[in-house]
């Protein structure tokens, strides 16, 4: 624990502007997967496929917020926060992928949008959070070129209905995960398990946040748009020159293949050398113009962390990586995921330093611990609560450092649909009951609202 991380958090050791929210995503919260015109995403039919998700559960009802929606923003008004992230189901605006809007589908997002400003909360949009209409995974989904421009053109639909009332915009969630996780690693949707489809799935979902990117501004003058990357410091186990090189591949494949590019410096070269071997096309793939329109002007750059990575250098494993993962002593949370605040603010610190965003927002941060009801109900997570108390002492720390970081998005508002991990990992501030749908707020949500509210202590 660092010296800071004892001091007691305010409300005053951060920007009177300060964004304090909770963040969601559409297939992990909504259900109501065949209603008001929705096609299937590659989520449910990934979901549904045997063996891909943990009791083979799925996302068709999750928390019902497409029903309970009103009573979830009750829950963020009662507790005072002022800002929410949620994304918009591509399925629901666009079923075909392309072509037609579905007015209905963008009323749902119409009303969440107006039902957030009536409450004070302050709303940002992400446009992708991996539910890739199925449709276009049947034309070869994001390996497929044509997919950004279809992304291109449902971000303008989107921008166009709620851009007189939504500012903060993302592009994507965690494009890291939706190109490698999803077609290399093959836990996540669509579940393949190929390295040069993998890399193009990245150049065309960075392709796709440059065009959407255009897009937007171009519906919503004053419009606040960024990305947001799953970023993490990737730290050598000792200083022998083998590990460092295994820390710094490991930081090219999580941080610098997505921030190189978003920041105008191309894809790295290291990584380039090291793909071309496995993935012979991919720089043909990149076409004359595309690392001008991924480096598109941004306002703020999202940040998702969750862990550090402490490797060493292991030749054969983690693919091409040559890399092993260790597991440092210390506490983990119930995915076993080490819980290391200080990483959050060296990542800040560094790309803050590298990269130099106008401004920083947290826009995902939490942990998933197995709630123990009491009998009447209640959920004393105090692991939970110090977690994200011991995060936002790592943002203090980091906005001290000069970090120009303007808000944080705990995950999640609610407990949800955690993908291949299905229903059993708890990250909800709320707790749902997933029976009867009941909502109950964890000692950890009070807590967050006390000093959102500014009444810390
Ligand atoms: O639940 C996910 C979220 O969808 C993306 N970021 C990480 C979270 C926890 O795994």
């Amino acid at each position: 624990m660092t010296v800071s991380e004892t001091q007691s958090l305010r409300k005053t050791d951060f920007p009177a502007d300060f964004a304090w929210g909770t963040a969601t995503a559409a297939y992990q919260i909504e259900g109501a997967v065949a209603e008001d015109g929705r096609s299937p995403s590659i989520w449910d039919t990934f979901s549904h496929t045997p063996g891909k998700v943990k009791a083979g559960e799925n996302g068709d009802v999750a928390c019902d917020h497409y029903h309970r929606w009103e009573e979830d923003l009750g829950l963020m008004r009662a507790l005072g926060l002022n800002a929410y992230r949620f994304s918009v189901a591509w399925p629901r605006v666009v079923p075909g992928g392309r072509g037609e809007v579905n007015a209905r589908g963008l009323d749902f997002y119409d009303r969440l949008t107006d039902g957030l400003l009536a409450r004070g909360v302050d709303p940002y949009v992400t446009l992708y959070h991996w539910d890739l209409p199925q449709v276009l995974q049947d034309a070869g989904g994001w390996a497929n070129r044509n997919t950004a421009y279809a992304f291109a053109e449902y971000a303008d639909a989107v921008a166009g209905r709620l851009g007189d009332r939504v500012r903060g915009w993302i592009t994507h969630n965690e494009p890291w995960c939706a190109a490698f996780l999803g077609n290399v690693v093959g836990i996540h949707a669509p579940g393949g398990q190929d390295l040069a489809t993998g890399l193009l799935a990245s150049h065309h979902l960075l392709l796709s946040h440059g065009l959407a990117v255009e897009r937007v501004r171009a519906r919503v003058p004053d419009a606040r748009v960024g990305i947001t990357l799953i970023l993490g410091p990737q730290q050598p186990a000792t200083d022998r020159p083998e590990d460092v090189a295994a820390a710094r591949r490991g930081d090219g494949f999580l941080n610098r293949w997505f921030l190189d590019p978003v920041y105008g410096r191309g894809y790295p070269a290291d990584m380039l050398d090291l793909y071309r071997p496995h993935a012979p096309a991919f720089e043909e793939a990149i076409q004359p113009g595309d690392l001008e329109t991924i480096a598109a002007r941004t306002d703020f750059l999202g940040v998702n962390y969750y862990q550090r990575s402490v490797v060493e250098h292991a030749p054969g494993e983690r693919g091409l990586m040559d890399t092993r993962q260790l597991r440092p002593e210390g506490e983990y949370t119930a995915f076993d995921w080490e819980v290391y605040p200080d990483g959050l603010r060296e990542i800040l610190v560094r790309v803050h330093q590298d990269y130099a965003p106008p401004v920083l927002y947290v826009t995902e941060n939490g942990a998933a611990y197995d709630d123990r009801p009491t009998p009447d109900g209640q959920i004393h997570d105090e692991a939970r609560r110090r977690y994200i108390e011991r995060h936002l002492a790592a943002c203090r720390d980091a906005i001290r450092a000069g970090v120009p970081l303007k808000g944080y998005f705990a995950w999640s508002l609610l407990d949800n649909f955690e993908w291949a991990e299905g229903y059993s990992k708890r990250f909800g501030l709320v707790r749902v009951d997933y029976g009867t749908g009941r909502r109950t707020v964890k000692a950890s949500g009070e807590w967050y609202g006390r000093l959102a509210r500014g009444e810390e202590g």
